[in-house]
């Protein structure tokens, strides 16, 4: 799978632009706060309708404009598709072939990307949102009937805390929601056990290997339920603290990851290498994970994060890279580092123009 094309107007800081792609290998280079990021940041929505740095679409538009549109051309299986994705104050429009999207879910059936960038570290290094994010974005991803059972969870989620909010004590409708709620809540639940599970396995190898036989990484998944049941009688039980808080205490919006290197808990024992490494082996291990369970290749976006590893681990990431077509952007690129590449592109950005070198 890979993206041929892309075509920006009114996108952060473009104004227009259009560009074409090599198969292989994108590098773009430029100067801070020039837009490199704004690129990867719209082939990333490209396949998953969102970006990864804001859940506020208005900010995609270009100060000062009323609309912004981003429209690329993807192959895959040989078959050519046409995403276009246009911008309003009031919301935003997804088509794929021309044909209007009724919900953006469909688009998640269409990319996959895995992108690696510097936000990346808070993934190992800081809350549990952000372990509950990156589980929840992979799994989207691979499955996306996911995907809605996560947003009608988080919608239920948000009722039961108005009510809470509100004061109202009727234990009939609890009882409806709480029913409801577990339903979601186990299948999420449930996923991102089986997610762990596969991941563990792929992310461990990779740690192996990366740190030469140093290190084992261990990933478990944290949570207070596993039965319907067991969830339903906890929130019953929780009631009247719940309705002091005025939200729910309890449920998978809480859930964990707990990540270790050689047994220890790398969030709070781990050096800041080990914590690179260990985001490194799990970006690494998505990408092995999409490629075993869709049969595609994702595309594989790499922001600013080269600079940030040593020389090894560098050369373990371009060597993974092998069959992947890669966006990569930076300041700069060491003379070394440059000549493991892959040939490819290359393209300089400077305010909001990239420009084919
Ligand atoms: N909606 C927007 N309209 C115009 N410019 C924007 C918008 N959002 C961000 N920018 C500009 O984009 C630049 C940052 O681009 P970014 O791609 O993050 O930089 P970098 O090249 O360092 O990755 C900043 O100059 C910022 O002001
Ligand atoms: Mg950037």
């Amino acid at each position: 799978m890979l993206f041929r094309s892309i075509r920006l107007e009114n996108f952060r800081n473009y104004k227009e632009q259009e560009i074409e792609f090599h198969d292989k290998l994108n590098l773009f280079l430029g100067e801070n706060a020039q837009g490199k990021s704004n690129l990867l940041e719209a082939l990333f929505i490209m396949g998953l309708g969102k970006s990864f740095r804001t859940n506020r679409d208005s900010e995609m538009i270009a100060f000062g404009e009323n609309f912004a549109r981003a429209s690329c051309l993807v192959e895959k299986d040989e078959r050519k598709l046409g995403i276009d994705i246009y911008y309003q104050k009031e919301g935003k429009i997804i088509k794929v072939d021309g044909i209007k999207l009724n919900r953006s879910i469909e688009l998640l059936e269409n990319v996959y990307i895995v992108i690696f960038s510097p936000e990346d570290k808070k993934t190992v290094q800081e809350g549990p949102n952000h372990r509950r994010r990156f589980m929840d974005r992979e799994l989207c991803q691979l499955k996306p009937v996911y995907y809605s059972d996560l947003g009608n969870y988080k919608r239920v989620l948000k009722q039961r805390n108005a009510l809470l909010r509100n004061e109202n004590r009727d234990k009939d409708l609890y009882r409806v929601f709480d029913e409801t709620l577990a339903d979601y809540a186990l299948r999420i639940v449930s996923e991102r056990e089986s997610f762990t599970e596969r991941l563990r396995e792929i992310s461990g190898d990779i740690h192996r290997k990366i740190s030469d036989g140093k290190e084992e990484l261990n990933i478990e998944y944290e949570t207070e339920f596993f039965e319907k049941k067991q969830y339903k009688e906890q929130l019953a039980k929780n009631f009247e603290s719940d309705m002091r808080r005025g939200f729910t205490g309890s449920g998978p919006h809480k859930d964990d990851l707990r990540i270790e290197v050689n047994g220890k808990d790398i969030r709070t024992y781990g050096s800041q290498g080990q914590q690179r490494t260990a985001a490194l082996s799990m970006k690494l291990a998505e990408l092995e994970l999409i490629k075993k369970e869709t049969g595609h290749n994702a595309i594989l976006l790499l922001d600013d994060v080269l600079s940030e590893l040593d020389f090894g681990r560098q050369r373990y990431l371009i060597e993974s890279m092998r069959d992947v077509q890669v966006f990569i952007t930076a300041t700069d690129i060491d003379p070394n580092l440059r000549k493991m590449l892959p040939s490819g592109y290359e393209f300089r950005i400077e305010e909001g123009h990239a420009q084919r070198m």
